[in-house]
This record gives structure tokens, sequence and C-alpha cells, in this order.
């Protein structure tokens, strides 16, 4: 037996066996502009001892597929706050395994600085492709990390390793929270969450940013609290040329399903009310 982490007491590496599905955890190998933001909240599991497991896959979508992932110190009993906890996985495609792309309306005025991955993602080459899905990956880790620091509701942001993003899972028993689109909601709940929406959308725009993709797909409702997912293309709504315009269909595409499930509210207002706190 052997010390790892402050306090627990874990079997060494030596007495423990990977089984299909499983690795070290690879929380020491980040570094700490890898890790997300500080105060970490404490069922982060951060032995060196710790093991992943992999318990399947959530959602396989085109440009990523999402896996559950369990992370726990093994032998431990679980029960305190840092020993095991469960974890999304998002794992953008490479090159192997898809067709990557795109619209380059959100990635006019981002920048990539080496003229090399420049000229490679220009020609769509492979290794180009793979250097997307890794900046596709920053960009989501970058932009979780930023609004979990806005105080804005997303999944806690653990860690980024090349093109894997790991994340608080937002569920219970391994189920993951329901999509908006698909939650069973009685119409007072509705109302709850199209404030909670609005909060969200002010949230973003008082930082001078847009979702860019926000939908009744990419909101999840769990126990009642709406949280927001699925930010690799968040925009600068003053420096992107398309920011405002990318702004107002957020709003729309809220404001429809809402309007539609008889919540009535008024997009052209709250898009006035956005674009007034991106300019405060
Ligand atoms: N942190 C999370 N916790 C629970 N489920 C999640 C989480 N992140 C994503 N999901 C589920 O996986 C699906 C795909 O994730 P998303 O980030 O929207 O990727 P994409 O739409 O690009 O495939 C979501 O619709 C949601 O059902
Ligand atoms: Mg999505």
């Amino acid at each position: 037996m052997s010390y790892f982490g402050d306090d627990f007491v874990v079997p060494a590496f030596a007495d423990v066996e990977l089984g299909e599905g499983q690795r070290w955890s690879t929380w020491p190998a980040t570094t700490p502009t890898e890790r997300g933001p500080e105060p970490r909240p404490d069922w982060v599991v951060t032995s060196a001892g710790a093991v992943d497991t992999e318990l399947g896959v959530v959602k396989s979508g085109k440009e990523a597929e999402l896996y559950l992932i369990e992370r726990a110190v093994p032998g431990a009993s679980g029960e305190r706050p840092g020993e095991a906890s469960v974890l999304a996985a998002k794992r953008y495609r490479t090159p192997d395994n898809s067709d990557f792309h795109r619209s380059s309306a959100y990635t006019e005025g981002r920048r990539v600085r080496r003229s090399r991955d420049r000229r490679a993602m220009e020609r769509k080459s492979s290794y180009g492709r793979t250097v997307a899905a890794g900046q596709w990956a920053g960009a989501e880790f970058g932009a979780l990390c930023w609004a979990w620091q806005r105080g804005l509701p997303v999944p806690y942001p653990v860690q980024i390793s090349h093109t894997e993003i790991l994340m608080e899972f937002i569920g219970r028993d391994g189920v993951a929270a329901p999509r908006l689109a698909n939650a069973p909601l009685e119409r007072d709940e509705l109302i709850g969450c199209f404030d909670q929406v609005v909060a969200i959308l002010h949230g973003f725009a008082s930082g001078q940013c847009a979702h860019g993709d926000l939908s009744p797909y990419n909101l999840l409702v769990h126990d009642g609290r709406v949280v927001v997912i699925d930010l690799p293309q968040i925009v600068d709504v003053i420096g992107n040329p398309n920011g405002f315009e990318l702004l107002e269909r957020d709003v729309r595409n809220v404001c429809t399903w809402f309007e539609r499930r008889g919540v009535p509210n008024d997009p052209d207002a709250l898009f006035a009310e956005l674009c007034a706190d991106a300019f405060g």
C-alpha cells in the first residue's frame, strides 16, 4: 500500500491491473492550464492512483462522441468526495472517424497561430482536420471555463487532453439529464426554464459573447435547473462580424420553441436588451 493524494491509502500501481476500457487517470499528465478553474469542486478526483473506467457511450454525434467515465481510486469506498466521480468525456472526432467541418461563420476572427497548422486546415488534410478537432476541443474547454467562472450553469470542466474534454456529468445513476427538447415539463416548469434561459442569454451577452448554437438540444434540465452545453462555437459578438446575427439566431431559436409550447415572449425586446448588455 502507498499514499497518493492528500489522505487516501490506495493500492500501489503494481497491485492494480487495468481491464478492458480502463486507463490510469489522465489527470496527473495535465498541466495547470489544461485543468478547470479554481476553486475546484470537492468531487474532482485528483489522485494519481485513480483509474478511469469507460462505462459506455451516451451519445454519438457527427463531430463528437460523449462517453460516460468513472474516475475512482481503486479500493476506496467512494463515500468521501474526491475518491470517485462520474464524468462526461466529450471526444472530438479526428479524421479517422469523421468528416469534420463547421461553418467558417464562427471561426472568422479566430486566429490560428502556426502557419503550418493554418495551411493544413485550409487544405483540409488529415493532419489539418486533427488540428481542427483539437481546436474545437480547446475552444469548448476555454468556453466552459469562462462560463463557469462567470457563474453560468455549465458542467464543471475538469480537464482537456488533446481532443477529449472531461466534464461534470449532468444526470443521475449514469442516466444523462434530458434535453429541454424532450424533457417532460408542465407549463409552470416551462416558464421557470424560460426564465433561466433568459438569464443564461444575459450572462453570455454581458460578457460580449453568444453561445452560437443555442437550442432546446443544447440545454439540459436536471432537477428543475437548466444547464447549457455544447459551447465550442462560442462567439465574440463584438469582434466577430457575424456576432450579432448569431446572437439573434440564438434568441429566436429558443424564443420560438417556448412560444410554441405556450410560453409567450418578445424576442425583439430580448434581443435589444442583450445588445445593450454586450455594449454595456
Ligand atoms: N456534461 C454532460 N452531462 C450529461 N449529458 C451530456 C453532457 N454533455 C453532453 N451531454 C449529452 O450528449 C449530447 C451531445 O453533446 P453535445 O455537447 O451537445 O455535442 P454535439 O451536439 O456536438 O454532438 C447532448 O445532447 C446531451 O444529451
Ligand atoms: Mg449538441
